[in-house]
């Protein structure tokens, strides 16, 4: 008998080149051991802890077979890597348990998901043959191993005018119903999001099609859809969206839409607002998880890297490649989304010095640490070669070293005095303006050392970022 797919991505893991001499790998984002990483998956709070799933090819560097593999943390602050989740083991997933999402409830962890199917041959398109995307419900009493997998939709299901391209359900209860938002192509290739209603989360009925006045691309991914204190957002991960300049310069995106009115019946979709400027945010998906202490948050991740860019990754050479953004918390101010840190990560900090800066200010900075910067005018920071700059209310990153192609966005701010600073040895994320601008970016200098240099004057807190030991592969 052939080996399973599990004792194959063991075995993967178990080869995975030494991390000895690697200067990139990171100290408090998720990354997988081995393969390749991209949208995270299942977010969930669930017996007692957060799950993180993620789509994980651990056989191949560059993608291929897609599989759920899976973090999981009870603080927030330590986070333990579990064994694969899912696997792609049936007919109707054969070749990738593709993106979906989760609902925890009392009886266990309900995961909906797309089961990829690519036919072989020379006559698809895979636009409008060749390719079948199920929606699958798989289901786990424990949150670690699956018990069973039931296939609800295939193509056949979704309506007339949609292409081969409907996929990533994320699911969520309201109004004593489940809803499922379904990202999909149409046949005259404009991105939609099909929304689907079940009593029991099995049978799935059709009660509205979400879409702007003029088209936004030509597909919608991962499809995201909840409320913060009474203002409805829909997140969707465009592609083919016109570059028209600042804040809005990446031809595959993800961003918000504010919905007014009723999304199962008469909506009106607000102006997209991408949720990240830099280079690498994409798929983003949010969960509803306790604040511990009390109370509900709205937390969302991304996946740092995004599709058929054509910058890449010196990890590849290592193994693996693409992490996760930090979690970010979700907030509003009217009908736009707010994104900052998750407040866990300012009490894992530990306070390294503050400083007074003025022009030609240099040091040496931990490869991972928090910098809380407020400038008194226009800045330039640099940290081995990632440069952003505040001038004249547009923030500009540039990629001057280690960017592997990368090279400059750019984003309108309101208030350009004020930014924490994420940087983990090859990935920093910015977060301006009260969690209005967000921009994160992949880089990788030369070495073992980061420094920064500013010019301009303020005032900075450098916080020194601990090592989330389980996440470790350099042993
Ligand atoms: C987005 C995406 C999803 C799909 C998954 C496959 O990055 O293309 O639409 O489900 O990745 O890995």
């Amino acid at each position: 008998m052939g080996r399973t797919l599990a004792e194959l991505a063991a075995q993967a893991e178990k080869n995975a080149p030494s991390q000895k001499d690697n200067p990139w790998r990171l100290r408090f984002h998720l990354e997988p051991p081995v393969g390749w990483l991209n949208d995270p998956n299942g977010l969930s709070y669930f017996g007692g802890a957060v799950h993180v799933f993620y789509q994980y090819a651990p056989f191949e560097v560059n993608g291929g077979l897609k599989q759920w593999g899976h973090f999981r943390s009870k603080d927030l602050v330590s986070w333990e890597r579990l064994p694969i989740m899912l696997f792609s083991d049936e007919p109707y997933d054969v070749h990738g348990a593709y993106s979906g999402s989760a609902v925890p409830e009392a009886d266990g962890l309900y995961m909906f998901y797309t089961g990829n199917v690519k036919m072989q041959g020379s006559d698809y398109d895979y636009v409008l043959t060749g390719r079948e995307q199920n929606t699958v419900l798989a289901y786990s009493e424990d949150g670690i191993h699956v018990d069973s997998k039931t296939l609800l939709m295939t193509n056949d299901d979704y309506p007339e005018d949609m292409t081969r391209h409907v996929r990533d359900p994320k699911v969520f209860p309201y109004d004593g119903k489940y809803y499922m938002v379904l990202g999909a192509r149409t046949k005259q290739n404009v991105g939609k999001v099909l929304v689907y209603e079940s009593a029991d989360k099995m049978h799935w009925k059709l009660c509205n099609v979400l879409q702007t006045e003029t088209p936004l691309g030509y597909m919608w991914e991962c499809p995201d859809l909840f409320e913060i204190d009474g203002q409805w957002f829909l997140v969707i991960s465009p592609q083919g969206v016109e570059r028209t300049g600042p804040g809005h310069e990446n031809e595959y995106t993800c961003g918000c839409m504010p919905l007014n009115g009723d999304f199962r019946g008469e909506y009106t979709l607000g102006e997209f607002q991408p949720l990240d400027f830099g280079f690498d945010f994409y798929a983003a998906q949010s969960f509803s998880a306790p604040r511990f202490g009390g109370g509900q948050r709205r937390l969302l991740i991304g996946w740092m890297g995004m599709p058929d860019a054509d910058y890449t990754n010196p990890t590849v050479n290592f193994g693996y490649q693409h992490c996760m953004t930090v979690l970010r918390e979700v907030t509003r101010s009217g009908d736009r989304m707010l994104l900052n840190p998750v407040s866990e990560l300012e009490d894992m900090r530990i306070l390294d010095r503050t400083e007074v800066f003025s022009d030609g200010f240099s040091a040496e900075i931990p490869a991972a640490c928090e910098i809380e910067l407020e400038a008194n005018g226009d800045v330039e920071i640099d940290i081995s070669g990632m440069t952003f700059s505040v001038e004249n209310s547009l923030a500009i990153m540039r990629i001057m070293e280690g960017g592997y192609g990368r090279t400059r966005r750019s984003a309108p701010v309101s208030d350009p005095a004020r930014m924490r600073i994420l940087v983990d040895t090859s990935a920093v994320e910015i977060f301006m303006d009260e969690g209005h601008t967000v921009f994160c970016v992949r880089w990788y200098p030369e070495g073992w050392t980061r420094t920064l240099r500013i010019k301009g004057g303020g005032q900075l807190r450098l916080y020194a970022m601990p090592h989330c030991a389980d996440l470790d592969f350099t042993e």
